[in-house]
């Protein structure tokens, strides 16, 4: 028996729907095939964007979406990508798969990708490769009101008024693919290139700098001693790989029991670094007025057989779905930090909501957890404990929870049992709330089990059978490698 206690009247933070936010690159099939057809194509699409990804993206109500890269933006020059299609420039995609980049989807497409889908956009600059003049041309392009250059060629183009663009980047791992530079150094040019990121028209960018690579924790010292007072956020790019080996990651499906914890135990750093990183940032910040953006993480294992290795196109079990659904739980618990997240990549690229095939569209295991997870959405985080017990070999928890109050005044438990073979039958004390009924979803199966485009539904959300509220107390089962969300209203 596993006792939880959640307290609703303990409130903690805003779970800011933002970290449930996703990331859409020039990287393989994720722009074009997974998101961008072009209007001629025979795939049902309303402006170049798939009807059937734009639709499932809908539902999940995604929030927030960052594009053009990842790496990509450091390489990617924003002029090449607006006015006639006819005329944009043809160029190499060096960084990923080296293959010709028509750039027909440019700020336009993705302004109308997040209209489409609701969402806010996340535009991540160059620093890279780009210059001050180019970064700050596009934020004048994209959200001048009045007379200028750039508001002219806007009109041009074809957008009379300009964008709202709240989320911006100043640069993608300046420590790796953005440019291989110190610390110092870009923090230094942080302060220079945004200072020309200006507000233009009303328009309030949220500027955000570039964090660590996982557990670089000088990084975060340098970046936040030298700049942290002239950005609003900075951000983390963890990644789950099996292994921890980059040369041999390991694979996406027909994996070993040992690899599969492993994947958790991997999974289960985000805390330890957030948790450090932000200790960090408290030195020099502590008024926590700087956000953490975990805008970069998730599984990233060996690309699928006979697949370009460059395109990082991988398969998605309820081994992915465990690693979103404890890695969601930590956001919410350090929500009063993490202001956003965003998983790496939103379709046909690491872990993936979506994968498509030609006309063919999967949603994959992790596309459930975070449709269970709306819930949580913009909610109150609330106390919880569990006293699970621990998977003694992998020294890990063997139930990851978290609770939040919405603001019809529901309370929302999600509950993943990290165990293959043991179930979690949770008992729940709730205190603060007076329960009347109690409902709830779950996601279940084999850790290795997936959907493929000839069994698309093997693995789907099922209605949550033995949820009981009796005597003032909840109680569910959480079988082995499962994720439930329950409902108390
Ligand atoms: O998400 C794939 C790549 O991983 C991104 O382009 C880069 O930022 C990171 O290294």
């Amino acid at each position: 028996m596993y006792n939880l206690y959640v307290n609703t009247k303990e409130t903690k933070s805003t779970i800011n729907r933002n970290i449930y936010g996703h990331f859409a690159e020039h990287l393989g099939r994720c722009i074009y095939e997974g998101i961008f057809v072009g209007e001629d194509s025979p795939i049902p699409n309303t402006k170049g964007i798939r009807n059937d990804v734009a639709e499932a993206l809908r539902n999940i109500k995604i929030p927030v979406l960052r594009w053009p890269g990842g790496c990509f933006a450091d390489e990617y020059h924003w002029k090449d990508g607006i006015g006639p299609k006819e005329n944009r420039k043809k160029m190499v995609n060096t960084h990923w798969g080296g293959v010709v980049e028509d750039n027909s989807f440019g700020t336009h497409e993705f302004y109308e990708l997040c209209q489409q889908i609701g969402c806010e956009p996340y535009i991540n600059g160059n620093v890279g490769s780009g210059t001050v003049q180019e970064m700050a041309e596009w934020v004048e392009y994209m959200t001048f009101d009045g007379l200028s250059p750039m508001s002219q060629l806007r009109q041009e183009n074809g957008q009379e008024k300009p964008w709202r663009m709240k989320y911006f980047g100043v640069g993608n791992e300046n420590w790796g693919c953005g440019g291989n530079m110190r610390p110092e150094f870009y923090a230094d040019l942080y302060r220079q290139f945004a200072t020309y990121v200006r507000n233009f028209s009303g328009n309030k960018v949220y500027k955000i700098g570039c964090g660590a690579n996982g557990f670089d924790y000088n990084w975060t010292e340098q970046v936040m001693k030298i700049a942290g007072r002239y950005m609003d956020a900075i951000t983390l790019h963890h990644y789950t790989l099996p292994t921890g080996n980059w040369q041999k990651k390991g694979v996406a499906t027909g994996f070993e029991d040992a690899e599969y914890y492993s994947t958790m135990v991997n999974c289960l750093k985000m805390d330890e670094l957030i948790s450090n990183h932000t200790q960090i940032m408290n030195k020099y910040d502590p008024e926590h007025r700087v956000g953490l953006i975990v805008d970069e993480w998730g599984t990233w294992f060996d690309v699928e057989p006979g697949t370009n290795p460059g395109f990082l196109y991988q398969q998605n079990t309820m081994r992915d779905a465990m690693v979103a659904a404890v890695t969601l739980n930590i956001f919410n618990q350090y929500s009063d930090r993490v202001v956003m997240a965003n998983i790496a990549q939103t379709v046909n690229v690491l872990q993936a909501v979506i994968l498509t095939e030609g006309a063919k569209m999967v949603l994959t295991p992790t596309y459930h957890v975070f449709d269970m997870y709306k819930a949580h959405h913009d909610a109150t985080l609330v106390h919880s404990h569990v006293n699970a017990e621990k998977i003694e070999e992998y020294n890990i928890p063997s139930l990851s929870v978290s609770a939040s109050v919405n603001q019809a005044g529901e309370l929302n438990i999600t509950a993943a049992n990290l165990s293959m073979h043991k179930a979690a039958p949770v008992v729940c004390e709730v205190a603060g709330m007076n329960a009347n009924a109690a409902s709830g979803r779950i996601l279940t199966g084999p850790v290795g089990a997936h959907n493929t485009f000839e069994a698309p539904n093997t693995v789907k959300l099922a209605d949550l059978q033995d949820v009981k509220l009796e005597g003032g107390k909840l109680s569910f089962n959480v079988p082995p490698n499962s994720i439930v969300l329950a409902t108390v209203r």
